[in-house]
């Protein structure tokens, strides 16, 4: 039984004491838990809430970056078109008006009026064209006529060489020399003509790749911007969260201590327990001296008494002996204070063990913890609040939700089935345009070698006419001259034939490719794109919507209204700069985030966070305690000792009678007397005297010790009162403190609380509109679309090409009118004449024996 409950007695021990521990534990201070937040994107937040973000990533990688437009070094010929163009065949600025009105077909009477202005604006274009068919119509014709005179024998067509002038020699090696340039500028341009009609086919093959990637990459856009919104909206809400509930986990560190620091700071709790502890010493001093009187004051008491009894014998004996007549008076032997006389200190005694077994500073750290626990009190009388609060801020990613769904309702229609769609029909077109352009591209090759026909001829026919030429008369030429003057002969020929087929052509892709150069690709690939607003914004958008009056291409097709000012080039411009989508599509017409920014309208966080001041009450706050209440009454009452009444007691003399004097009077007596009685005399008279010396003594000692002893008391005690009417003043001025003022501290605290967790949740929206206005969604991939597929493989690879096609060709046709001339000319100078003007009798014999020649000349003596 015994070792049960010793076993009972143990474990209660532990258990007691390790309840302690716990209290002492949860009586220490809360620390904030934890110190920083990140995340494992490189978000983080410090000890403040002050949040660092990080950059949001970029989720995808683009294809099209790469496409570069390499014009296989015509680029100078393509500007020469180009300058040809825009400089020749329309030399003004695009009258907008008139060809919107071209386009509605609206032209009034009055328009009419201003057909100057048409003249200039397409005098250049249309007279181009009427060259080219005349030249088509006129050329064989002329063509017809030449080669009638020459067959009739006029214009050259004789074989006769009229005059020998001296100047000959100098005229044919002129003329030569005129060809040979004439043939090499002919050979350029026949050249381009052959890599542009490749051009074209490589166009072609590109396009499909071109689409093909840049599409995706439309698509990779599209899936990175809802990435990056999902990032923002879920990843970067989520340590908002963090943060936040962070802070709301730690209201007793972040709330609770400066609420206690500003309580303590203006109602004086330190000043009050500093006071509180300053009376513990005063305590023991009080304690030790008022012990030290009560001993010496029983000693008083007690030898007192033995006095008392011995005097009152003492009298009881000299009454006895000294009979009448006697002179000895002993009405004086008597003690000569009365032990109730003293006052009583039962009462201090008892209260100041009461206090010192208290602990009166054990009962002020009671008090102070109280107050010390102030952060705790603020935890746990918040705690439905926070509860709540988290649940609304947890409730708010719902918004965010909804946001995303729409963005993603957004994605959905352009990333899925319509970009594939579009991806197949683009590569089926191209399948169709490459199955003709195998077609069009022999046709080109055809041309080439028809124009490289000529050239070859014309080349030839020259080289041969150099080479052979002799310094002979007409009519001896050798085989070598004439070949070569046939050939340049037959290249003529070619060019009379075919000169129109070529014109023809020229002419069909020059009316298809100035305008489209000058009206469309000068528009669309200019760096300023100064005019590409009014061809979207205003042409082809009065042909998409013609019953809108007003608003811009892109704020109708992608947002339905037409007060979206949403300018084509403007957007361009923006995504080429790198711009976010929000601001470059101005998508703040599409998504209304104003319930966002302005989340305190949806979202009471005032309302929860006043739940929470209005919960926390320290108003009951017990600093001033009933035991320190009482502990402080005690100690009062334990220097409630009258002083006054133990120094008139001390005053007193021990006895009524001197006793010395006394002696004196029994020894006068016994030498007065005789027998027995001088004996018995004589005895008392010892017996007083050693009265005297004994038990006199003794009480006179202690009632010289009890006066140091109540002087001690008298030092300890002074002060006390007012000391501790001050403690009791200072722990009264906190509670009235905390009564009165702690609501309005509490106010105070819980805003600069508040607006802790404000600005947390203010810096995530910060961090979301920044992200929105520079990072979210970096449009570059549009600018490259449109560079890549409009600027460079439309304008460069397409119509750059055909414009550069049929100025090649036109160059041809350019230097054959001229290289015609000289060729006839040459011809003459090359070929065997059948008679000359130098000697009429070899023209006769010439004519009587052909074939006949004069003597060869010497080989290798070539006179060009
Ligand atoms: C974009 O996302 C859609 C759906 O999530 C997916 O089918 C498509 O392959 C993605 N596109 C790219 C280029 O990653
Ligand atoms: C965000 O937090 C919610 C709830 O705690 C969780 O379901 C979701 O997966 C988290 N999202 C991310 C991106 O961490
Ligand atoms: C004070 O003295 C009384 C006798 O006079 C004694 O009974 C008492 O125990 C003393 N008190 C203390 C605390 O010593
Ligand atoms: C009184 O309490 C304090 C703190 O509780 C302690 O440090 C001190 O030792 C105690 N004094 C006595 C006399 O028990
Ligand atoms: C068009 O946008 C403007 C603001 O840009 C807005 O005030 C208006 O309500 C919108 N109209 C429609 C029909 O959505
Ligand atoms: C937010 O709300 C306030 C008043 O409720 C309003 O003045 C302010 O314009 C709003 N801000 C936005 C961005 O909607
Ligand atoms: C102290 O005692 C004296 C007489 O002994 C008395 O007159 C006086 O009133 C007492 N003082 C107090 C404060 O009780
Ligand atoms: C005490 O005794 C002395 C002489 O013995 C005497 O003078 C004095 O008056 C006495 N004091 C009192 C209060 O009786
Ligand atoms: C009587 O007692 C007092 C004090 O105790 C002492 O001073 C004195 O000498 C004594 N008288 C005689 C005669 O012994
Ligand atoms: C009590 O203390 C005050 C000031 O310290 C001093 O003036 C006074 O004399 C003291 N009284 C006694 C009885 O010691
Ligand atoms: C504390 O102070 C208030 C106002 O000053 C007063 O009404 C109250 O009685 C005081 N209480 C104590 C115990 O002194």
């Amino acid at each position: 039984m015994t070792m049960i409950s010793k076993d009972i007695l143990t474990l209660s021990c532990l258990i007691c004491i390790s309840a302690c521990v716990l209290s002492v534990v949860k009586a220490a201070d809360p620390v904030l838990s934890p110190e920083t937040i990140s995340d494992s994107n490189g978000n983080s937040a410090d000890r403040n809430s002050d949040i660092t973000w990080s950059d949001i990533p970029t989720f995808a990688t683009y294809l099209a970056g790469s496409v570069v437009y390499n014009d296989n070094g015509l680029g100078p010929m393509y500007d020469f078109a180009k300058s040809f163009i825009n400089g020749g065949v329309f030399p003004y600025d695009l009258p907008w008006g008139k060809i919107n009105h071209l386009l509605l077909q609206t032209i009034h009477v009055n328009m009419m009026r201003n057909y100057i202005l048409y003249l200039r604006q397409f005098g250049g274009y249309g007279a181009c064209i009427i060259i080219g068919f005349l030249f088509i119509f006129l050329f064989p014709i002329i063509g017809f006529c030449f080669c009638c005179c020459r067959c009739c024998g006029n214009c050259g067509g004789k074989m006769e060489q009229n005059k020998s002038d001296a100047g000959a020699h100098i005229k044919r090696r002129i003329f030569a020399c005129i060809l040979f340039v004439l043939i090499a500028f002919t050979l350029a341009g026949n050249v381009s003509v052959f890599v542009t009609n490749d051009q074209i086919s490589y166009a072609l093959d590109n396009i499909d790749d071109a689409v093909t990637r840049n599409l995706d990459d439309l698509s990779s856009y599209v899936n990175n911007t809802i990435d990056q919104i999902r990032y923002v909206a879920n990843d970067n809400f989520n340590f908002t969260l963090d943060v936040v509930f962070r802070d709301l986990d730690n209201i007793a560190y972040i709330l609770g201590i400066p609420l206690r620091q500003s309580l303590s700071n203006s109602g004086g709790i330190n000043n009050a327990i500093n006071s509180g502890y300053a009376l513990e010493n005063r305590v023991s001093s009080i304690s030790n001296t008022l012990l030290a009187v009560n001993t010496t004051l029983d000693d008083v008491k007690t030898k007192g008494n033995i006095l008392k009894s011995n005097l009152s014998d003492l009298k009881a004996d000299i009454d006895t002996t000294c009979v009448s007549p006697c002179s000895i008076n002993t009405a004086g032997v008597v003690i000569g204070f009365d032990n109730n006389d003293f006052p009583d200190i039962s009462d201090p005694v008892s209260k100041i063990s009461d206090v010192q077994a208290q602990n009166l500073t054990a009962v002020v750290v009671d008090a102070q913890k109280e107050f010390d626990d102030i952060p705790w009190r603020v935890h746990n009388e918040s705690l439905t609040a926070v509860t709540d609060l988290k649940d609304m801020i947890s409730n708010f990613s719902g918004k965010l939700d909804d946001l995303v769904d729409q963005m993603v309702t957004a994605q959905d229609s352009l990333s899925g089935s319509t970009l594939n769609d579009f991806k197949t029909q683009v590569r089926d077109y191209v399948d169709i345009a490459e199955q003709y352009d195998k077609y069009r591209h022999y046709g080109g090759v055809a041309l080439g070698c028809t124009v490289l026909l000529v050239v070859v001829l014309q080349f030839f026919g020259l080289a041969f006419g150099v080479l052979g030429h002799r310094d002979v008369s007409p009519v001896n030429r050798g085989c070598m001259g004439t070949t070569g003057g046939n050939m340049l002969m037959a290249s003529v020929g070619f060019v009379f034939i075919f000169s129109w087929l070529l014109m023809l052509l020229t002419t069909l892709t020059f009316i298809i490719g100035a305008p489209l150069e000058k009206f469309l690709c000068k528009t669309l690939t200019s760096p300023d794109m100064s005019d590409l607003d009014e061809l979207v914004d205003e042409r082809i958008f009065k042909i998409m919507y013609p019953d809108r009056d007003s608003g811009t291409l892109l704020g109708v097709a992608i947002f339905g209204n037409d007060t979206v000012d949403l300018k084509f080039t403007q957007m361009l411009q923006d995504c080429q700069a790198g711009k976010a989508a929000y601001v470059a599509f101005k998508l703040d017409n599409l998504f209304d985030i104003s319930n966002f920014i302005n989340y305190t309208n949806t979202m009471n966080i005032s309302g929860e966070i006043d739940k929470i001041q209005n919960n926390i009450d320290l108003s009951d706050i017990e600093v001033l305690t009933p035991d320190l209440t009482s502990q402080l009454n005690n100690l009062k009452d334990s220097v409630n000792v009258n002083f006054t009444q133990f120094r008139d007691q001390l005053n007193k003399n021990a006895t009524d009678q001197d006793l010395v004097d006394l002696a004196n009077q029994l020894d006068t007596a016994a030498s007065a007397a005789s027998g027995i009685t001088k004996t018995n005399l004589e005895a008392l008279r010892d017996r007083t005297l050693a009265i005297n010396n004994t038990e006199y003594a003794n009480v006179m000692t202690a009632m010289t010790q009890l006066g140091t002893d109540l002087d001690s008391l008298e030092t300890a005690v002074n002060g006390t009162t007012g000391d501790v009417d001050d403690v009791i003043v200072n722990f009264n001025t906190t509670q009235e403190y905390l009564r009165n003022n702690a609501s309005s501290t509490i106010a105070d605290e819980v805003r600069t609380y508040s607006d802790r967790i404000f600005s947390i949740i203010d810096s995530y929206i910060a961090d979301v509109l920044y992200a929105l206005n520079n990072e979210l969604g970096t449009c570059e991939p549009i600018w490259t679309l449109y560079n890549s597929l409009v600027v460079i493989t439309f304008c460069n690879y397409t119509i750059d090409t055909l414009n550069g096609f049929w100025f090649g060709l036109g160059w041809c046709i350019f230097f054959f009118v001229p290289s015609i001339i000289f060729a006839v000319k040459l011809a003459k100078h090359y070929r065997r004449m059948k008679q000359s003007d130098y000697n009429q009798n070899a023209s006769f014999s010439s004519k009587n024996k052909v074939g006949h020649r004069d003597p060869a000349p010497p080989p290798y003596e070539s006179n060009w």
